[in-house]
């Protein structure tokens, strides 16, 4: 198509043609006339370096459109276009309680398998960066899911106790997962009694306990699971655990895991990625 069958093209081109043809003819005008022109008006005395002020009344036109501009502000702000009608922000709060309400229902009853997938999706984007996409520790930067406890884990916290690990964010004797037990004091065990404890649970709790865990099993459960959600499960990561974990972060013998508490991860992704992390080992 050539430019001159376009009529939208010649209308700007026409359109153009004028505004220059007008610019030239008004601005000759106005330099023509600046050559002869007299002032004329009242001056106020007033003068800056020799030049003086006239008194004029400000120009009607001027004038009428300066109103005008605050008055269409007025009815814009309050009526046309009320500063209360639409928030980008509003509107993306409100897609995205839409959309969580959406995904609480569409997830609500799940199976096991839907969520473990799920879950899989939210470890890859919030939990790998630290824990390695396959779940392994990135060389011992963070916890490793194949494996519950190492044996040095679990003598660093017999030895120090749980309050020694983390800070008092919780307060006073609550630990720093918030189980109803609280804090786990050190000192529990030692010398080879401890260092059987560990191996036991450091292989699983598989075969016999030693004598010894029954210092432990008064709070964690003879069988290590926790007592029914009171203290921490030893054997697998539960949901309770990993819920306690992201409510409150952990600090542990190999670092500081950050807190998952700002409603960034809703309450079927926490439950998904906790069956995520404790498939993991198995
Ligand atoms: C008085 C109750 C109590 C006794 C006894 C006890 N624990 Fe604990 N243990 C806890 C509590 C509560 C926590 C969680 C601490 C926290 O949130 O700070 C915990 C945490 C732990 C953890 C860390 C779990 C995690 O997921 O971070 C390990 C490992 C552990 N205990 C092992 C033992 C061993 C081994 C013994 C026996 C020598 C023992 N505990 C005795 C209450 C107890
Ligand atoms: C910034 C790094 C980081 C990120 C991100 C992270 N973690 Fe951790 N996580 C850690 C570290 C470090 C530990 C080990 C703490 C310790 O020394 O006991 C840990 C420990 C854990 C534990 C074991 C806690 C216990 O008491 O046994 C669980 C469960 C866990 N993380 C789950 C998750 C999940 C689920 C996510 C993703 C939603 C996640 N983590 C994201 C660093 C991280």
């Amino acid at each position: 198509m050539k430019w001159f069958n376009d009529n939208v093209n010649i209308l700007a081109l026409i359109g153009a043609a004028v505004i220059i043809v007008m610019t030239v003819f008004v601005a000759g005008k106005y330099i023509r006339q600046m050559k002869t022109d007299k002032s004329t008006g009242e001056l106020t005395g007033d003068e800056w370096d020799g030049i003086g002020e006239y008194n004029n009344p400000i120009p009607v036109g001027w004038g009428l459109i300066f109103v005008g501009t605050i008055v269409w502000w007025i009815w814009y702000a309050l009526a046309g276009y009320p500063l209360w009608s639409f928030s980008q922000i509003g509107q993306w709060n409100e897609e995205q309680q839409e959309y969580n309400k959406m995904f609480k229902a569409k997830w609500a009853n799940a199976d096991k398998e839907t969520l473990k997938n799920m879950g899989e999706g939210v470890f890859i984007n919030n939990c790998a960066p630290c824990h390695g996409v396959l779940g392994d520790g990135s060389n011992g930067k963070a916890q490793n899911f194949r494996h519950r406890f190492s044996e040095a884990q679990v003598l660093d916290i017999i030895k120090r106790g749980s309050a020694a690990l983390g800070d008092t964010k919780l307060g006073d004797n609550k630990g720093q997962l918030g189980y109803p037990l609280g804090e786990m004091p050190p000192g529990m065990a030692s010398g080879d009694s401890a260092k059987a404890i560990a191996k036991y649970i450091a292989n699983g709790m598989k075969g016999d306990a030693p004598a010894e865990f029954a210092t432990c099993a008064g709070c964690h459960g003879q069988d290590g699971t926790g007592n029914g959600g009171s203290a921490p499960n030893l054997k697998a990561y539960d949901l309770t655990l990993v819920e306690h974990v992201l409510q409150h972060g952990k600090r542990g013998m190999i670092g500081v895991m950050p807190a998952f508490n700002t409603g960034r991860l809703s309450d079927i992704k926490k439950k998904a990625v906790a069956i995520y992390v404790d498939s993991i080992g198995r």
